[in-house]
């Protein structure tokens, strides 16, 4: 197949991690007879440094034509002036309100031989598995905001149409997984999730062959340590998505680890690891690639319908990992190149 794939890599270790995510790429499209044409462009501080914008026009431009977009990370402390008028995160926050990805995809699983690195204890994280789908363009964080010198509100909106679009997105998910969606809201006191909750209850009749239950967000924080491996697709609003989407990737024992997706309508995405931009290992060739390259196989399953290349790059990390190639966030000693190449043997040797 042929796909526009534009590379924005961004600050920090954001340009060492979307290399090698895109070498995985490569290496996918030669093996696989298929026609990726890559484009890189400015995101973010260094956006900002030659442009004069974080999302500059042609960036943006790029973005809305290709198939899928692979970002690395923004921002640095040469950025983060609080009374700066322009900062990296605008030009992120824009460009997935003008993609329109409303539904943000973090599936976190607990590797056997990572389970020490986490802070539960390891028989219960034997099993996890989860998906979380965050709603990630209303709610608080987009609600109308006052303020006077002793009072301030950030309101929280959500209409049915935007609690059905990512609703749906979570149960077709779970179609391709375990059919269970656990829908978390604070419906006991908040209109908003009263809402969200008789939604999600409408939007199960259409998928009956999946199960959906409900739970109360603080419910959910403490069973997502007491029980992990009981949950498959969690389904949630902004702002609870994302504080229990950190909550969640802590049980993964490294940020270094987890992808990303964030999906609109269509098939267009934009892939990110999760985490930043690392300040202080850029450069030093030691960022651990393995969240940005399985971010470039939730790219090549979401946007470019190649499940089985998708899982082939999944399998071929977990190879990595089950062989003990390390990078330093997860105790061991390879860099960057050593574990993108690890990752590369891996797929060769399936093929
Ligand atoms: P961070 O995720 O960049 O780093 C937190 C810690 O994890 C650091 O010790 C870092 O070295 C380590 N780490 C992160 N990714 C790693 C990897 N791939 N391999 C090995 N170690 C890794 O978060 P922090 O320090 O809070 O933020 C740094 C900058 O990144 C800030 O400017 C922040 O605004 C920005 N940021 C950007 C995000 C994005 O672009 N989506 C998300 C989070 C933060
Ligand atoms: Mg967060």
């Amino acid at each position: 197949m042929k796909a526009r794939i534009a590379v924005l890599p961004g600050d920090g270790i954001g340009p060492e991690v979307t290399a090698a995510a895109v070498s995985v790429l490569r290496h996918v499209a030669a093996h696989g007879d298929h026609d990726f044409e890559f484009s890189e462009h400015a995101i973010g501080g260094c956006a900002i440094d030659a442009h004069g914008d974080p999302l500059p026009a042609e960036t943006l431009i790029v973005c809305k034509q290709a198939d899928a977009v692979l970002l690395g990370a923004v921002g640095g402390p040469q950025w983060s002036d609080p009374k700066a008028k322009l900062r990296p995160e605008q030009g992120l926050l824009r460009l997935r309100a003008e993609l329109g990805v409303f539904a943000n995809l973090r599936p976190v699983r607990v590797h056997a031989r990572l389970a020490e690195l986490s802070p539960l204890k390891t028989e219960r994280l034997s099993g996890v598995d989860l998906m979380f789908v965050r709603e990630l363009t209303g709610g608080a964080y987009f609600g109308a905001k006052t303020r006077t010198a002793d009072t301030a509100t950030d309101e929280t909106r959500y209409t049915t149409a935007e609690i059905e679009r990512v609703l749906r997105r979570a149960f077709q998910l779970a179609r391709t997984r375990g059919r269970r969606v656990t829908s978390v809201d604070k419906a006991n006191v908040l209109e908003t999730s009263r809402l969200w909750r008789e939604t999600a209850q409408r939007v199960a009749h259409e998928f009956p062959d999946v199960a959906l239950e409900h739970q109360l967000v603080d419910s959910m924080a403490m069973l997502l340590l007491t029980r992990p491996a009981a949950y498959d697709v969690i389904v949630t609003e902004n702002l609870f998505g994302d504080i229990l989407t950190d909550e969640a990737a802590a049980l993964a024992g490294s940020l270094g680890l987890l992808p990303s997706a964030s999906l609109g309508e269509g098939t267009r995405g934009l892939y990110e690891p999760i985490h930043g931009s690392a300040p202080d290992i850029a450069g030093r060739g030691v960022a651990n690639p393995l969240g940005a390259i399985l971010s470039a196989a939730l790219l090549l399953r979401h946007s470019l319908g190649l499940a089985g290349e998708a899982a082939a790059v999944e399998q071929a990390v977990d190879r990595v990992i089950d062989a003990g190639v390390f990078t330093r966030d997860l105790g061991g000693s390879a860099g960057t190149r050593e574990a993108t190449a690890a990752v590369l043997a891996a797929l060769s040797e399936r093929a």
